[in-house]
């Protein structure tokens, strides 16, 4: 399977890395042969249709800062002239999520569909604005459309609600689906430092979004929900329907005075008539009381009750490895001899 990778940060590298690492493995279990024919980043692209050479595009990135500087660098391409350009299955789409107006992973997902290219993306921002649109633009033109890594990170969230939840009816959904905004409840709470203290620290540990807001405002919680809802639930709904409230309210003693009453306080995402984000006050006891970068998640639905699953929600390898899982399904899903 040929790939286009663009954007090279945290998940990016990463990605590159558990390629690197598994490929063997990967050709073994799954049939599936990864070639990485080109890598875009800021500074420009590396493209070689033999596949590049992911260790030195992973080292040269950290020397010099952009992947254009290989020997099979282009300094002259843009991510669209590549896409548009370079012939491959599947374009993983990995730039930062912007929810202004979903750029610039919205054009670069809808110039993958138009050269008959399949996308795998953890950019959120397209998604809260335009999923309708785009699964049904994936359809028409023929690929798949696939973005496990938006939600819960490696953590298979959408997938649990979609495929071993099938044939059941999803009522409502509520969960902790920010790892940083958790992380730092948790740090506040349990080590007594302050919000920008911990706020940094989720940035070191690569966390948090390229712009914090995002994560603190909550916005990136209703990026989720708007995911979930269209996915999972069938509803047509677009940001503007979540109404949003962040942490930056929340103060150590607030928690404090909730950890006296065996209470703790989440940031929760709410899909049941309304959507909704907002800090909340729960028992110690509930399932949904996770601690650090962990997601929680409860599905209630009409046979099945209530389930909840928990798992790493943030940071670069386990959202790399929902992106692998995603390329995997794919191959699979073409079944193709790539
Ligand atoms: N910034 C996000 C989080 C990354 O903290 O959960 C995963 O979407």
């Amino acid at each position: 399977m040929r790939i286009i990778l663009v954007g090279f940060g945290v998940v990016g590298q990463s990605l590159a890395r558990i390629l690197l690492q598994r490929r063997p493995e990967l050709v073994r279990s799954y049939g599936f042969n990864p070639k990485v024919v080109a890598v875009v980043d800021k500074g420009g692209a590396a493209v070689n249709m033999r596949g590049l050479d992911l260790e030195e595009i992973l080292s040269l990135k950290v020397k010099e800062g952009t992947v254009a500087a290989s020997r099979d660098g282009r300094p002259d391409l843009s991510a669209l002239e590549v896409i548009e350009s370079v012939e491959a299955e599947v374009m993983v789409e990995v730039t930062p999520t912007n929810i202004k107006d979903g750029e610039p992973g919205l054009s670069h997902i809808k110039s993958a569909f138009r050269t008959g290219k399949s996308v795998v993306t953890t950019n959120k921002g397209p998604l809260a604005l335009a999923l309708p649109a785009l699964t049904e633009l994936a359809e028409y033109s023929g690929v798949q459309l696939r973005f496990s890594g938006t939600v819960g990170a490696g953590t298979p969230i959408l997938d649990l609600a979609k495929k071993c939840l099938l044939g059941d009816r999803i009522i409502s959904i509520r969960g902790v689906l920010n790892g940083t905004t958790n992380y730092i409840l948790t740090e506040m709470e349990e080590k007594h430092i302050s919000f920008h203290q911990a706020l940094k620290d989720a940035q070191r540990l690569g966390y948090a979004e390229a712009n914090p807001s995002m994560d603190v405002d909550g916005l990136d919680t209703a990026c989720k929900i708007v995911i979930m809802a269209n996915w999972i639930m069938g509803r047509k709904v677009t940001l503007k329907d979540v109404k949003i409230e962040g942490i930056r309210n929340v103060t150590r003693e607030d928690l404090e005075e909730a950890s006296r009453r065996g209470r703790t306080i989440r940031l929760l995402g709410f899909i049941d008539k309304d959507l909704k984000v907002a800090p909340t006050e729960i028992s110690k006891g509930d399932p949904l009381a996770v601690k650090g970068v962990l997601n929680a998640v409860t599905f209630t639905s009409e046979f099945t009750g209530e389930e909840t699953i928990i798992g790493r929600g943030a940071g670069g390898m386990a959202t790399a490895s929902a992106v692998l899982r995603d390329l995997i399904n794919i191959k699979e899903a073409l079944s193709s001899t790539l």
